[in-house]
């Protein structure tokens, strides 16, 4: 099978056991940070963590282009990005696994394509769907094997942060028919379609969205969840047939 990369984003830093590590440069700048070799199950992949390690970088200052370029110099051919989302989709409780089948891009200023100049090719890349089939089918199957319920298909909104949306906002995403909503996986999406890589996304719900519940959000109950979803994301990998 072709080489695969992990993205861990917020709470997937140390998920694995990791062995060699391999700095990045890339002419985009440097990736968030080295990319580990980590091996889990029968199989091995580079891990790379979004925010940086320690997790410092915001979600619209992570130099997307560099790490998937960075990755793509490492022989990756395939990306399996982690990403913690709130739930839009009452029926999602914090703590589900959710494997996106859409996505709706709400950022805005970031870098994002590797044809951004006169000199590069322009890049008009298909993307009616953005999540590639037989990684997202891997997701599900190793899912069933380690006995944890992945829900299948959903519109992941992607806003730009860092801070969390209105209410007003999430009602929005929800008319235009999102199920969850995180803030990195675009252009990270959409730059690894340019490079030509697999991409899928695994996503985490920390928190229900802003505005479904009286409370606030709170960012240690979002870390509690988290660390315990973390746990079911191990195991998963685990069973990943890659
Ligand atoms: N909104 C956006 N991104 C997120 C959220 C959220 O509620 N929770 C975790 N990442």
């Amino acid at each position: 099978m072709s080489e695969l990369a992990i993205i861990g984003g917020t709470g997937a830093l140390d998920l694995f056991e990791s062995s060699e590590e391999r700095g990045m440069d890339t002419p985009w700048g440097v990736p968030s940070a080295p990319a580990v070799r980590v091996g889990f199950g029968r199989a091995e992949a580079w891990f790379l963590a979004r925010h940086g390690r320690p997790h410092r970088i915001p979600p619209h200052r992570i130099n997307y282009r560099a790490n998937i370029d960075g990755l793509k110099r490492l022989g990756v051919k395939r990306v399996i990005a982690i990403n913690a989302v709130g739930g839009i989709d009452a029926a999602l409780e914090p703590g589900s696994l959710v494997v996106p089948d859409q996505l709706i891009d709400y950022t805005w200023g970031r870098s994002h394509t590797f044809g951004d100049d006169e000199e590069s090719p322009l890049l008009h890349v298909e993307f009616a769907h953005p999540f590639a089939d037989r990684l997202r089918a891997g997701l599900l199957d190793a899912g069933r094997s380690a006995g944890i319920g992945l829900k299948d298909g959903g519109c992941m909104a992607v806003t730009q942060g860092p801070r969390l949306e209105t209410a007003a906002e999430i009602a929005r995403l929800a008319r235009d028919g999102c199920s969850v909503v995180g803030m990195t996986g675009m252009p990270e999406a959409v730059l690894a379609r340019e490079a030509g890589l697999d991409y899928a996304s695994l996503c985490v719900v920390a928190n229900p969205a802003a505005g479904l519940e009286r409370e606030p959000i709170s960012l240690e109950e979002i870390e509690r969840v988290l660390a315990t979803a973390m746990l079911d994301v191990r195991r998963l990998f685990g069973k990943l047939a890659v």
